[in-house]
């Protein structure tokens, strides 16, 4: 086994160095980190690409044992985690000696969040974090506006539901704009509901920030941008997170309104996640079965009734384990770290791929959609299994996004019944793709039985 001259950790050779790049990073940048491309997404799932890098992953860790593996990328040596407990460890690590603000995130980042949390670092990191969590109260299953929340999500369900009608098809096209209303009334206040100038301009930084360093940034459109979101949040608007920014305690360093652009972007994922487990449901009759009696008799205005549907809240956990939207982790070391008794030097890049660990083949139900696995502790013993992170940076938006997402399947399962027309390899008795376009979902729509 080659073995790095620096450390005893092995060493990918050049030629695997180059396969790792063009099968695993190549098709990921192509996709879009920050703001999905849709033909490449499109192409990404016509080859199955996560499928590919899955296997290469599983070949080089058959070649080199579990790792980490030194790669040489983009001239950057970095370390691929191919082992679940390393990733336990470096998550748990987090954000020292493992930060979360890694070089290359922080480039693409920084075009429209310059001050987030997560490219923050030291005792920003710490203030902006604790504000985070305040803000979206991290650790309850159901925020304090969740009524209000709730409510949002109903009527545009509601006027989604109607448009749908009109030609008995739900696609992204018709699902994305509607889940936008939700998100921009849920962050911003209702007064934000049609204002998609705010979020079409995030959108462009966004696409910007697809090519991290390589793009030189556009000043005036942040600024622009910033104050659009500035004349939201300024009116504080009841039973939005806006109206909890301004009632919570911040310092200098804090950046209140500088947290909001990543809450923007992430919802975009909520939507990603929610329109698949709708794909999932009405693909696997079983689930969606547990799910229909899940909502029998609850109150659909009911926040105690929505939050007790944990099995409809795992589908969405199952979602996101299947199809993971955030494609990488990645992690800087900000100090000497030690691995089975080799140094590893401060600075040192890390990277875990998300879905080699969420659809391991050694996981009996790595390619099928099996939602108890959230609800059995299975999923929980395995660190690995981690689509909104784990540990101290684990995702302070993760019951906020299940709340909605919750919310907005429940309302369109309870009331119509979908049959996904595209794609067509979804299918309980075949194992799942690795990849799924989710802009091309395609569903008929009916009355509910
Ligand atoms: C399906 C939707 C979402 C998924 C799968 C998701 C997943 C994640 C993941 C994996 C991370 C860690 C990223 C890293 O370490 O590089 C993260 C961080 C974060 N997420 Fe989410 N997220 C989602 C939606 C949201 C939403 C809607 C919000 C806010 C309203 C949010 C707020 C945050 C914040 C503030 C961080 C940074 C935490 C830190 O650095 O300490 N997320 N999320």
């Amino acid at each position: 086994m080659p073995v790095s001259s620096r450390t005893s950790l092995p060493q990918a050779t050049a030629a695997d160095s180059m396969r790792v790049a063009l099968t695993v990073l190549a098709p990921n940048v192509a996709r879009g980190v920050i703001l999905r491309r849709r033909p490449m997404v499109a192409l990404a799932a016509k080859v199955d690409a996560d499928r590919h890098a899955s296997r290469l992953l599983r070949r080089l860790r058959t070649r080199y044992g579990t790792g980490p593996l030194w790669i040489d990328v983009l001239g950057r040596r970095a370390l691929l985690l191919l082992d679940a407990e390393h990733v336990g460890r470096v998550l748990a690590e987090t954000p020292q000696p493992f930060t979360p603000a890694n070089r290359e995130k922080h480039a693409a980042l920084a075009h429209f969040q310059p001050h987030g949390v997560l490219i923050s670092r030291d005792t920003e990191r710490d203030e902006r974090r604790r504000f985070n969590e305040t803000v979206l109260e991290a650790d309850r299953p159901a925020h304090h506006e969740a009524a209000a929340f709730l409510a949002k999500t109903r009527e545009e369900v509601a006027a989604l539901l109607g448009e749908v009608d009109a030609t008995g098809r739900l696609t992204w096209q018709r699902f994305h704009p509607a889940f936008w209303r939700v998100v921009r009334r849920v962050v911003l206040g209702d007064a934000a509901r049609d204002d998609h100038q705010v979020t079409d301009l995030l959108d462009k930084l966004r696409s910007d920030a697809n090519w991290a360093y390589f793009h030189p940034g556009r000043g005036r459109l942040r600024e622009r941008f910033a104050r659009g979101l500035s004349a939201h949040l300024e009116r504080a608007e009841e039973g939005s997170l806006a109206a909890r920014l301004a009632a919570t305690p911040s310092t200098d360093g804090t950046r209140p309104q500088g947290q909001v652009p990543h809450w923007l972007f992430a919802f975009d994922a909520a939507a990603i996640a929610a329109f698949r487990a709708l794909a999932l449901l009405a693909t696997h009759p079983r689930q969606r079965g547990l799910v229909r009696a899940e909502l029998d008799g609850r109150d659909p205005a009911s926040v105690p009734d929505l939050v007790s549907a944990v099995y409809l809240r795992a589908c969405v956990l199952e979602s996101v384990r299947l199809w993971p939207t955030t494609l990488a982790l990645l992690r800087d070391s900000t100090a000497p770290t030690e691995w089975g008794g080799s140094h590893v030097p401060q600075g040192t890049p890390f990277l875990i791929l998300t879905s080699f660990f969420q659809r391991d083949p050694a996981l009996p139900y790595a390619d099928a959609f099996t939602p108890e696995v959230w609800l059995d502790g299975r999923a929980d013993a395995n660190w690995a299994l981690a689509p909104f992170s784990r540990g101290p940076g684990h995702c302070p938006g993760q019951n906020l996004v299940l709340l909605v997402t919750t919310a907005l399947l429940a309302e369109l399962v309870r009331q119509r019944d979908y049959q996904l027309a595209e794609p067509s390899d979804l299918d309980p008795g075949r194992p799942l793709p690795h990849t799924l376009d989710h802009f091309a979902l395609d569903f008929r729509v009916t009355p509910a039985r």
